[in-house]
């Protein structure tokens, strides 16, 4: 189903990609009209929209190292659950408190506190059984990914960066403590997308380097531009309350260095991505073309 067309380049594979990621998303959430209805209907509501870029970076690599599409799908639609899960509790009110997501009420607002916490529970643990039972990848790739998995989104990795994120909120942080939190609460997942395609084509150890590497620039890079996007973007395209990170007092990129320093900061590490994955393969058009997509986001 939804075979990927072999005509360069990938954004033109993209779309198929997409059609099976969500496919696998709509394939592993229980049906709405399961019981309890109200809390998969919630659960469903909280993987709906959202531009799939997790997804897509675990495609994009596994494409790059000659991985099939079958064997990307667990795990591209396990990142996908992690994150969604990361975004519903970051927006509950005992976080960053925010009404909209994804052009839309956040899910505490649209049903409740105590169902956007569970809908996070039910995401993670999701997740981890998605890649357990992924038949088409054999038992240790299965491990491997459960335990890469594992470690980026917990507390030394997501987690870890967004109990920083929220310890730091009405102070100052240096910039060192910022890269390290942006490298955390986001630059983790981002990695892990990387690795999970390492883990499904078995890659050796200089492809897995060279991948961290592309992974670790993108996702500082995707912070950075988020905390851009909060300043200068407007609410209709983010599809998010703009703005919020001032309110808040949280140090972004922007706040320590001034919107134009940050904007370079981040031009400098989607630069360092393309250089990194020219060294993963002589051939990497998906992983270039990604960061061409989202250097280019308005969202
Ligand atoms: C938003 O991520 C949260 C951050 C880590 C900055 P995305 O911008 O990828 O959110 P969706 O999935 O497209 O909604
Ligand atoms: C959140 O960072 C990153 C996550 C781990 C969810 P932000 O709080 O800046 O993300 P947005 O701006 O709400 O999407
Ligand atoms: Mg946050
Ligand atoms: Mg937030
Ligand atoms: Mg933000």
């Amino acid at each position: 189903m939804y075979p990927i067309p072999e005509t360069a380049p990938f954004g033109a594979r993209v779309p198929a990609y997409l059609q099976r990621l969500e496919h696998a998303l709509n394939t592993c959430l229980p049906s709405a009209a399961t019981d309890p209805k109200r809390l998969h209907e919630a659960v469903r509501y909280a993987c709906t929209g959202g531009k799939r870029l997790r997804g897509l970076l675990v495609y994009a690599a596994g494409e790059t190292l000659g991985v099939a599409p079958e064997l990307l799908d667990p795990p591209a639609c396990a990142i996908e659950l992690i994150h969604a899960y990361s975004l519903v509790h970051d927006d509950l009110p005992g976080m960053d408190n925010d009404d909209f997501r994804r052009g839309r009420p956040t899910v505490h607002k649209a049903y409740d506190e105590a169902i956007a916490i569970l809908v996070g529970d039910v995401l993670q643990t999701l997740a981890f059984g998605v890649l357990a039972k992924a038949g088409v990848l054999d038992a240790e790739q299965r491990v491997l990914m459960i335990g890469c998995l594992s470690l980026a989104s917990g507390s030394l990795g997501m987690a870890g960066g967004q109990a920083v994120d929220m310890d730091s909120e009405d102070r100052t942080l240096s910039l060192e403590r910022l890269e390290w939190l942006h490298r955390h609460k986001t630059g983790a997942l981002i990695c892990a997308a990387c690795q999970l395609a390492c883990i499904a084509a078995h890659a050796p150890y200089p492809v897995q380097q060279a991948l961290d590497s592309y992974g670790k620039s993108v996702g500082l890079a995707f912070q950075i531009q988020d905390d851009v996007l909060d300043l200068t973007a407007d609410t209709v395209t983010l599809g998010k309350t703009s703005g919020k990170d001032q309110v808040q007092h949280k140090s972004t990129f922007p706040s320590l260095l001034g919107l134009e320093q940050a904007r370079h900061r981040a031009a400098v590490l989607f630069d360092e991505a393309r250089a990194a994955a020219d060294s993963v393969s002589s051939d990497a058009e998906p992983l270039l073309w990604l960061v061409d997509l989202i250097q280019r986001r308005d969202h």
